[in-house]
């Protein structure tokens, strides 16, 4: 199959396309090169004969136009998008632009194409996105298919807005669409912005570990190459216009999250004090949702898929890779808001 997939220069897009490629698919990666993107994360497979980079905006529908008329794929997945809360809270108005307007474009620029190939009912618009589309949920229950979105940041509703956009364009013009909604995604190539990148860092910079609020907010974290493992399964398998829920059930409070990739750590680059003490409370995020978990019964009963690794196993990975990558995110580390604090809303 060949796969147009936007967003394949950054953490999880990078990650379909490596896999993609070892499965033998031929892979267009269309990404604009944003501050969070990093065309490293694709080396390993750049020179592969089934592989073509493409650098457009999603904002620029001309553009798609063209990408899909030369390439011609069978597929579109559809990774691009501003993902950061922070950034969200800070600047809303790129997350509007490129997750709600970028993807009306995509949308747009596929349902020609499609029209034009006579409506082949054999390709496909995966949309990926978020479980943060369903809120905030208190300390019992899941998030299921069938949850109501109610989405509080403003990255969380640009997601919102861009599922709704899909599933219209599969109701009102037949688009071949399929959707997932993931939790926190973890492993190698993630962008240090986010949470697990920022602890290791910090503590190797010998920093203060940040954590928002009292650090009892509850994220349910995946390994990233069980993601990309579910999302071509999705592509493959899943029916149309149906939508699938993927996570790892591994929920972990930030504190305790944050102590035991402190203890990994301690084990694996010791130092005279343990990383521990270098924990802080810091303001929290505004509007910080309480904890997400995802019920991920749909894909695993109809698809069959399941994660390869525990939570245990990929945080330490994790932390190998880190240790092992040093030139990777040190080239990083002077690029827009790296390193800073981000969404306080002052
Ligand atoms: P990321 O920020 O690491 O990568 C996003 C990529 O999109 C970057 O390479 C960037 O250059 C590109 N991009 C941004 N704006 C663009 C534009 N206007 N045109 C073209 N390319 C553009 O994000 P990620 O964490 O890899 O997330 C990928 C997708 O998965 C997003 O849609 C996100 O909402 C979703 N998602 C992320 C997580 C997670 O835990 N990170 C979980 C569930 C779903
Ligand atoms: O749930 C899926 C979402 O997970 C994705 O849609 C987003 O793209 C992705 O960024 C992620 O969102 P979060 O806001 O959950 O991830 P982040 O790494 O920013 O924060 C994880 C938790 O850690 C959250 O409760 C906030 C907290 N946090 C975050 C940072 C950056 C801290 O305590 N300290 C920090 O420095």
């Amino acid at each position: 199959m060949k796969i147009l997939v936007t967003g394949g220069a950054g953490f999880i897009g990078s990650a379909v396309v490596r896999l993609a490629i070892s499965r033998g698919h031929e892979v267009v990666n269309l990404d604009a090169l944003t501050y969070a993107a990093c065309l490293d994360n694709v080396a390993s497979v750049a020179d592969a004969p089934g592989y073509a980079f493409e650098q457009v905006d999603i904002r620029d529908r001309p553009a798609l136009d063209r990408v899909l008329s030369d390439h011609r794929p069978d597929a579109i997945m559809h990774l691009a998008a501003e993902s950061h809360v922070d950034r969200s809270i800070d600047g809303p108005a790129t997350f509007i632009e490129t997750n709600v307007m970028g993807t009306f474009n995509l949308l747009e620029a596929a349902r020609s194409y499609w029209d034009g190939q006579g409506r082949d009912p054999a390709f496909r618009f995966h949309h990926i996105s978020t479980d943060e589309v369903f809120g905030s949920l208190g300390p019992e229950g899941q998030f299921t298919e069938e949850t109501p979105y109610d989405p509080r940041s403003p990255y969380s509703a640009s997601k919102a807005s861009s599922d709704h956009l899909v599933r219209a364009w599969h109701e009102t013009y037949g688009l071949p669409v399929v959707l997932t909604n993931c939790s926190n995604n973890y492993g190698p190539y993630h962008f240090p912005e986010k949470l697990i990148p920022i602890v290791i860092l910090k503590a190797l910079a010998g920093e203060p570990i940040p954590i928002y609020g009292d650090g009892s907010n509850v994220r349910d974290w995946l390994y990233v190459e069980d993601h990309a493992d579910a999302l071509l399964l999705v592509l493959e398998k899943g029916a149309i216009g149906r939508s699938y829920n993927i996570g790892g059930e591994n929920e972990r409070s930030n504190l305790d999250l944050v102590r035991t990739l402190c203890t990994i750590l301690d084990r694996m680059a010791p130092k005279e004090v343990s990383y521990g003490d270098q924990i802080t409370f810091v303001a929290d995020r505004p509007g910080h949702d309480a904890r997400y978990a995802i019920d991920p019964t749909r894909i695993r009963d109809e698809l069959g898929w399941r994660p390869s690794v525990t939570v245990e196993e990929g945080l330490e990975k994790t932390v190998r890779w880190y240790l092992d990558n040093r030139d990777w995110w040190q080239a990083l580390l002077d690029r827009d808001g790296v390193g800073r604090r981000l969404g306080r809303a002052s």
